[in-house]
């Protein structure tokens, strides 16, 4: 039997790093959180089937690249950087860069930034200002920023009394607040959004990923979305 290729809905496969309450994390096994939930509700309006794949945040552009992950979701900043190499959806979200501290810490962010031991996730914008802004200007110095491949990593570092502070996502460093004994200290206003990234040039795909979106928001499933996860 001959089947016409229309038949068949195409498997997305999906790359995040699940390491970022409430985007995307992993609860009894599964992908759950935000940017889950959204790539679902996208598949559904524009029919095609998903699979998720886990891996560190500085992973996810090359594997977009090199097709072995069709679309990324992973609270990821839309940057002019990344746009060189990816292309991005019309942003769902917008944050700033948080620090957080263990709550009983005493540190300020002026001694955090000078002579703090402060953690990053490799390769994301946290990372990128703290280089930018303190270990290029001199304030920090070098080998007191610490990578980290994901903020799992980074937290239990911080709570072992590894690193003093997390520079991080706002509403991720809120979540962390509410759930964990750290405390924001510090907001960096970046005002930076969130988009769905896929290979450069594919133009269909990313027209249903934006079409889908633009039902969502107007649909009230967007704002469903928020009231479930924040
Ligand atoms: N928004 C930041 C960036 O794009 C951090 C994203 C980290 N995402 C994650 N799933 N760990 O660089």
């Amino acid at each position: 039997i001959l089947l016409s290729a229309m038949t068949f809905s195409r498997t997305i496969t999906v790359g995040t790093s699940a390491d970022f309450p409430p985007f995307e994390y992993i609860e009894n096994g599964q992908f759950v959180g935000f940017d889950m939930d959204l790539m679902r509700e996208i598949a559904k309006i524009a029919g095609f089937d998903l699979k998720f794949v886990d891996m560190s945040f500085d992973s996810l552009i090359p594997a977009l690249r090199a097709g072995q992950v069709d679309v990324v979701a992973a609270a990821m900043t839309i940057t002019d950087e990344r746009k060189q190499v990816v292309d991005f959806s019309i942003p769902y979200w917008t944050a700033d860069q948080s620090v957080i501290v263990k709550s009983e810490s005493p540190l300020t962010i002026t001694v955090l930034f000078s002579k703090g031991k402060i953690g990053v996730q490799t390769g994301t914008t946290g990372d990128l200002w703290c280089t930018d802004n303190l270990v290029s200007t001199g304030m920090l110095p070098e080998k007191n920023l610490k990578r980290y491949d994901t903020f799992v990593l980074a937290l239990s570092d911080l709570l072992n009394g590894n690193i003093d502070a997390i520079v991080l996502d706002s509403p991720v460093a809120n979540r962390f607040a509410a759930t964990k004994p750290v405390r924001v200290v510090g907001i960096i206003t970046t005002g930076e959004q969130y988009g769905v990234a896929v290979r450069k040039g594919e133009k269909e795909l990313l027209e249903k990923i934006n079409n889908a979106i633009k039902v969502l928001n107007e649909s009230g499933k967007m704002s469903e979305l928020i009231d479930k996860y924040f």
